[in-house]
């Protein structure tokens, strides 16, 4: 086992961001440095304004910040003075050429492999934190390992499981903590390094040591599994609707068998986060290139119905609203792919408010956190779009309200108060069943949850 004295983290994003900061509060004798290509990113690190927003995470940071967390772009110091660099860089779905639209980009990872051979003047653990296709790592060794002047940089394949929204608790009490490495003693070592720094705070127990593969492939598979469930109660969520059932009943019954467990079967407008859709096409591709077009099938599905579930909400929308939003105001109560955080990649509100601007809806979004990667996504359409701070101006005169992120702020609105506002009949669609549809029907709206009947005034 090597004595680590300095970290670098090579991607100051949501995964590298805060992980560091963790790992820099737990481990005071270790200097952590992030560095990152994007000089604003790095500027907003060192400001009192930090780039995401993640609960809890600005006290850690302002706690650690300057005493053994720094944030830079030097990249080339950061990598000589290093004794363990882990890679966190974005790796986004591809866009062109081949594997377009599922398989991974791997050009940034690639790009800090040689970096790394750039700048080092000695041998180092490399660690990769991104989420990447299987056996990555062999190519990423391969670009280290040709370095020309006889460096060893030892791989590690350490997935992040932290959930945005609930980072800072995840990074301190981990389910567990995957760490794979190759079999041969140089990779044990690393293997070995690497679970020192956890041990800091968290029992050896829950530390798991693989092989390399096991490690990268635990990592697609558990947000497939994830994703898999969210998709299969949404399935079940349309059944519903049509025969009366109400799937929170269901979810909650089902959830109690201890083999099934509770967790993630919250109905809903589907999931979106940078993680769930990008690792299950990677999955359903590298089925595909290893010769098992069932297996990956199998996947994709969980992917075509979580497409399906936006547009079907679209669709409830525009039946309810006698077949027209056309010039109507919509009131879109959140627009991050969760609550918690201001984060609005994949998340599904993008897709159906593009769907409700085809149909020449006008939108008035708001949300705690995500306003401005809302607008950097959506722009104002031509004036039809505006974007509030204050859920109950997005409200007022709006002939329908949806809410499509569970923020916690949405379940405590003065619904009477807002309802004063509204033009009759009132509609209310709640795209993450987490409000009371009863006593809103009893105020007087027209009330669609997700995955039961509507209740409506209509005769
Ligand atoms: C995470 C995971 O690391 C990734 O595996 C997953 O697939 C997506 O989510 P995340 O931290 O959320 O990544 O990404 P992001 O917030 O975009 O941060 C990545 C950072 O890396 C950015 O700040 C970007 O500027 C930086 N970067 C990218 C580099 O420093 N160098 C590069 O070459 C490319
Ligand atoms: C996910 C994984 O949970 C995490 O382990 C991994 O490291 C990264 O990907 P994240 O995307 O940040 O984390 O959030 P998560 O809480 O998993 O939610 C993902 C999406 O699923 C959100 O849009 C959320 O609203 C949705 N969701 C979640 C549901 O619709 N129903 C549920 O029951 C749970």
């Amino acid at each position: 086992m090597k004595n680590i004295r300095n970290i670098l983290c090579i991607g100051a994003g949501y995964v590298g961001g805060p992980t560091m900061a963790v790992i820099a509060d737990r481990c005071p004798e270790y200097r952590v440095t992030v560095v990152d290509i994007d000089p604003e990113r790095i500027r907003a690190w060192n400001s009192p304004r930090l780039p995401i927003y993640e609960p809890g995470l600005q006290e850690v940071v302002e706690r650690c910040r300057g005493r053994n967390l720094f944030y830079s772009t030097d990249i080339p110091a950061g990598v000589r003075e290093a004794d363990v660099i882990f890679v966190s860089v974005n790796t986004p779905t591809k866009t062109f050429g081949h594997g377009a639209g599922r398989a991974a980009d791997l050009q940034f990872v690639e790009r800090t492999a040689r970096e790394i051979v750039e700048y080092a003047q000695e041998g180092k653990i490399v660690v990769e934190k991104s989420t990447l296709p299987v056996r990555t790592a062999q190519a990423l060794s391969r670009v280290l390992q040709a370095n020309g002047k006889g460096l060893r940089f030892p791989i590690v394949s350490n997935p992040e499981f932290l959930a945005e929204g609930t980072a800072i608790q995840d990074l301190t009490f981990p389910d567990r903590v995957l760490i794979g490495g190759t079999d041969d003693p140089e990779g044990q070592e690393a293997v070995e390094t690497i679970a020192q720094i956890y041990t800091h705070w968290i029992p050896r127990e829950k530390l798991v040591t693989t092989n390399l593969w096991s490690s990268e492939l635990t990592k697609l598979v558990a947000n497939a599994f994830l994703a898999q469930r969210i998709s299969s109660i949404n399935s079940i969520s349309a059944l519903c609707e049509k025969t009366g059932a109400n799937v929170d009943q269901v979810s909650q019954a089902v959830g109690m068998d201890s083999r099934i467990g509770p967790k993630f079967l919250q109905a809903g407008i589907g999931f979106g986060g940078s993680c769930f859709r990008k690792d299950i096409l990677n999955l359903a591709y590298l089925c595909e290139h290893y010769g098992l077009p069932e297996v990956a099938q199998y996947w994709e599905s969980v992917v075509d119905i979580n497409d399906y579930q936006a547009r079907r909400f679209v669709e409830k929308i525009l039946e309810a609203m006698f077949n027209t939003v056309t010039e109507k105001k919509l009131a879109i109560l959140g627009f991050a792919f969760k609550a918690n955080t201001g984060d609005v990649r994949d998340t599904p509100a993008l897709a159906v408010c593009q769907r409700l601007l085809a149909e020449r809806a006008t939108l008035a979004i708001c949300d705690p956190k995500a306003l401005d990667n809302a607008r950097k996504e959506l722009g104002d359409a031509g004036g039809r779009v505006t974007y509030h701070q204050d859920p109950y101006q997005a409200c007022q005169d709006a002939h329908a309200i949806l809410l499509l992120t569970d923020w916690p702020l949405f379940q405590t609105l003065d619904y009477p108060k807002i309802l004063q506002g509204l033009p009759r009949p009132a509609f209310l669609f709640d795209g993450r069943n987490c409000l009371d549809h009863k006593a809103l029907f009893e105020m007087g709206y027209n009330v669609y949850p997700t995955g039961s009947p509507p209740w409506t005034h209509f005769l």
